[in-house]
């Protein structure tokens, strides 16, 4: 036996034990269940991959841009946490699973609270620049009852890719909430989503394209929804035939969200206007679990 070898393992599991044993006296007893597990897959990591000091050097100077570039409107941490699927890995620990309900995806980093409420039937592109997309649907509870005055939020990007955060200047465009009817009904104009790239200027898009990966996501529009007695629901809509389902940046695309964009020129909208050139339309009802089966 190599008792060289031995004695650097002994030295290594010596570190591990002293750092597991400064957290026994840590009374909240989640804190220290978090924190011991977390010292115990950190170091068996820098173990696995014999981390060298250059390396970790190079680990804390990504860290270090992640911080100096996030602000009020750029947070360059949830992006980190969604290109390691970790964001989708804490949806699937968490989200309920009840057949028939509506599947949950990644929060991602553009949701500001303060948007406007906007009637039933209103526009929230509020100027946004995309084709005009009528998206309506059914809000139920998973027994099949429908859910009155729900407050949906509903947030997208306009066709160049940009959320209104990205935009110069303050202002709401793309993004409001608005509550369901009394059968439960939604509807709204918005712009028709496109793909685009996840803001990719910072240490992630660096991560990204060291590791040969793109930053595109499929486009979609985005949803939360919260119903007194129900979980809150946090989900996308998906564009069908998007050529980025495949391959989402953030791993979020489910199929049961891949929704299809009905494309009409002229006519008349359902909500009786009759919007100039070219229009689409799509329909998506969204179904929440009850406090008492999750
Ligand atoms: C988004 O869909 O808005 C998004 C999600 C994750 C990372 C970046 C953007
Ligand atoms: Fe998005």
């Amino acid at each position: 036996m190599n008792t060289e070898l031995v004695a650097g393992a002994d030295r290594e599991q010596a570190v591990t034990d002293e750092v597991l044993a400064s957290f026994d006296g840590t009374t909240d007893p989640r804190l220290r269940e978090v924190m011991q597990s977390l010292v115990r897959h950190l170091h068996a990591f820098a173990r696995d991959i014999r981390l060298t000091e250059r390396e970790w050097e190079a680990a804390i100077d990504f860290l270090t841009r992640a911080g100096h570039i996030t602000d009020d409107k750029r947070q360059e941490f949830i992006l980190l946490s969604d290109v390691l699927g970790l964001s989708m890995l804490a949806v699937a620990i968490n989200e309920p699973a009840v057949p028939g309900a509506t599947e949950a995806t990644v929060f991602g980093p553009f949701f500001v609270d303060g948007a406007p409420e906007i009637p039933l039937g209103g526009d929230l592109a509020r100027g946004a620049a995309g084709t005009p997309c009528y998206v309506s649907g059914q809000v139920r509870s998973a027994d099949g009852s429908p859910l009155a005055g729900v407050r949906l939020d509903v947030w997208g990007a306009d066709e160049d890719g940009f959320y209104d955060v990205q935009y110069p200047g303050d202002g709401f465009a793309g993004r409001g909430w608005l509550r369901t009817a009394p059968d439960g009904t939604y509807r709204f104009w918005t712009v028709l989503p496109t793909p685009y790239p996840i803001p990719h200027d910072g240490p992630v898009g660096d991560l990204l394209s060291a590791a040969g990966r793109g930053p595109m996501r499929p486009a979609h529009l985005h949803f939360k929804a919260a119903a007194p007695g129900h979980g809150p629901l946090i989900t996308h809509i998906f564009v069908a035939g998007d050529p980025y389902l495949a391959s989402d940046a953030v791993f979020g695309v489910k199929d049961s969200l891949i929704v299809e964009a009905e494309h009409h020129t002229g006519g008349a909208a359902p909500d009786g206007t009759r919007p100039q050139g070219v229009w689409t339309s799509m329909t998506f009802d969204l179904v929440l679990v009850s406090d008492d089966v999750s």
